[in-house]
């Protein structure tokens, strides 16, 4: 069986560190390089045949750039990119197959699915709040996968997604519309990351929660998605592609 080489891009944080210890259990996988600040990413790409990178959102342009000179596959986990930074990486799909997804897990892409279903059949009665609670040192907010189902509500409700939403509430808000859709980004201790979506209708309410407490669960996803990604042509594929769920 040929093994599919990476380049685990971030390798001492704590999705890196999950990274090469799930990647030790995949014998059908190679970790050629783990990177990290100071490291000579450049010098390692040539020698893969897919870059993962759980890094910091301002690297993650430079390391797709990087693959798409040398025609090598990408799976980017990194999360909280700027809309330049976004369409920067967008521009590369013509050259590189990536797959691109704010959360790896197969629990969290069944709540993106349940999501979508539950605010089709819901219907524009009920309120829509999210809810995601993650560890003290994340730097991002509100979380990729928070943001993933604030898109997922304001396309089944046909919102303009960023005008939509209600970061937080403080002060004299005034009562609550229907076009809007409620984000509350909580931090503290190690959590590795919870999100509910809240519908609520006058007389019930129906609440979705996933709840990661390893990384384990996200760092097996984007492996599984390296295996596949170096299969498939130039483009986009998110984490339901990977899944077979579309
Ligand atoms: N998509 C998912 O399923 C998922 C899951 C968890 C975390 N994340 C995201 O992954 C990213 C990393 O999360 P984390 O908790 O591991 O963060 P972390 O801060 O623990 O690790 C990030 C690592 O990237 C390194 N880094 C920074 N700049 C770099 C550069 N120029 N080159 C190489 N390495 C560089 C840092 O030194 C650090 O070791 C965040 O954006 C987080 O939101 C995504």
């Amino acid at each position: 069986m040929s093994q599919t080489r990476i380049i685990i891009n971030g390798s001492k944080g704590r999705m890196g560190q999950a990274l090469i210890a799930c990647a030790a259990r995949m014998p059908e996988l190679e970790v050629i390089g783990a990177v990290d600040v100071g490291d000579d990413l450049a010098a390692l790409v040539p020698k893969a045949d897919a870059v993962i990178d759980f890094s910091f959102h301002n690297v993650t342009v430079g390391v797709a750039e990087l693959c798409a000179k040398h025609k090598k596959a990408l799976v980017i986990g990194t999360t909280g990119h700027s809309d330049a930074e976004k369409s920067a990486i967008r521009h590369l799909q013509s050259a590189i197959p990536m797959v691109w997804a704010s959360n790896y897990s197969t629990g969290v892409n069944t709540l993106f699915w349940l999501t979508r279903k539950a605010a089709e059949i819901l219907g524009p009665g009920f309120d829509l709040e999210v809810v995601e609670m993650h560890h003290r040192l994340k730097k991002d907010a509100p979380s990729g996968t928070a943001t993933t189902l604030l898109e997922i509500l304001g396309d089944v409700r046909n919102l303009q997604f960023k005008d939509a939403l209600r970061h937080g509430r403080e002060g004299i808000v005034g009562e609550r519309t229907s076009n809007e859709i409620g984000i509350h980004a909580i931090r503290g201790g190690d959590v590795v990351g919870d999100h509910t979506v809240i519908f609520a209708n006058v007389g019930e309410r129906v609440e979705l929660t996933h709840k990661a407490s390893s990384r384990d669960t996200f760092a097996n996803g984007a492996l599984r998605a390296a295996t596949w990604v170096v299969s498939q042509k130039p483009g986009f594929y998110d984490m339901q592609d990977v899944l077979g769920l579309k």
